[in-house]
């Protein structure tokens, strides 16, 4: 008797190496993805995360691409092309815009991780992409909404470059639609125990105690990496849908002053 010839299907998250791309990493380990993932230069802690996803019997990779470099995408989808051949889902997580060094040299930081390295790797990620994927954007309320909320402070920039990535890539619905592939946004409240709600916390003191305070306990980066990667693969979810975790972007629009 022949046995079913296993049908492999394959992740790429960036920025997977911590965090809530780690998390959704591992979930998409966890439901049978092989995994591809980016980090910057923490190499350590992306092993670890590569590991993890081995253990759960899928083929995974960690590969040090800075997303901004034009060359290190191109490593990235040579890699892509040659050890997993197509892409089914594109996780579009690693962000940036608060690093001090990175702002110093380059004030347009913000955009160009934001914004320009993010359609960057759509269309890098598009020529591997089966019918049927799945394009995944992770932002937060406050980019998501940009304009239409009260900004925290030193995170303005991030906002408008993140809403700006956003809208980058809903321009290319119907392009996505006509390759057969989904664009789903998900967009977070503070999320509990990264570094993020830390940095806003030294320019707006008590930020993570109000939001607390609104919502109740702050969703964690393995419960934003499980929707993140449930988010992906529910092909119910109609193209250009927003998920929504943590407090509601109602509540967050009736706090404008
Ligand atoms: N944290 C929150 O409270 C929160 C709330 C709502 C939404 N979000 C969204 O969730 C996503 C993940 O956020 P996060 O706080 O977990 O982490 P993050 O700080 O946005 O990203 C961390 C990951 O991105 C990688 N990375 C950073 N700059 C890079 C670059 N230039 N090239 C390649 N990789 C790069 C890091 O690699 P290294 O480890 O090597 O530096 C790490 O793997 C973001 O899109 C963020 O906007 C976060």
């Amino acid at each position: 008797m022949q046995s079913e010839p296993s049908i492999s299907r394959t992740a790429l998250i960036t920025g997977g190496s911590r965090g809530i791309g780690a998390a959704a990493t591992l979930a998409l380990a966890a439901r049978g993805y092989n995994v591809l993932f980016n980090y910057r230069n923490k190499s350590a802690r992306a092993e670890e995360v590569a590991a993890g996803a081995r253990e759960l019997g899928v083929q995974a990779e960690a590969l040090s691409c800075d997303i901004t470099h034009a060359e290190d995408l191109a490593r990235l989808f040579s890699t892509l092309g040659e050890h997993f051949g197509s892409l089914d889902l594109l996780v579009l997580n690693a962000s940036g815009g608060m690093e001090r060094d990175l702002l110093t040299t380059n004030p347009d930081y913000p955009m160009v991780i934001n914004r320009d390295a993010q359609v960057a790797l759509l269309e890098g990620a598009l020529p591997y992409m089966t019918r049927g994927g799945a394009v995944v954007f992770v932002t937060s309320h406050w980019a998501h909404l940009y304009g239409r909320v009260k900004q925290i402070p030193n995170y303005e920039s991030v906002a408008a470059s993140k809403y700006a990535g956003e809208q980058e890539l809903r321009a290319r619905l119907a392009e996505l639609t006509a390759h057969g592939i989904r664009l789903v946004v998900v967009t977070g409240d503070l999320i509990e125990g990264t570094i993020t709600p830390k940095l806003l916390e030294r320019a707006a003191p008590g930020l993570a105690d109000g939001r607390r305070n609104s919502i109740g306990a702050l969703p964690t980066a393995e419960e934003m990496g499980e929707v993140i990667a449930a988010s992906a693969v529910d092909a119910s979810l109609p193209t250009g849908h927003t998920v929504v975790i943590g407090g509601s972007l109602e509540d967050l629009l009736h706090q404008w002053v």
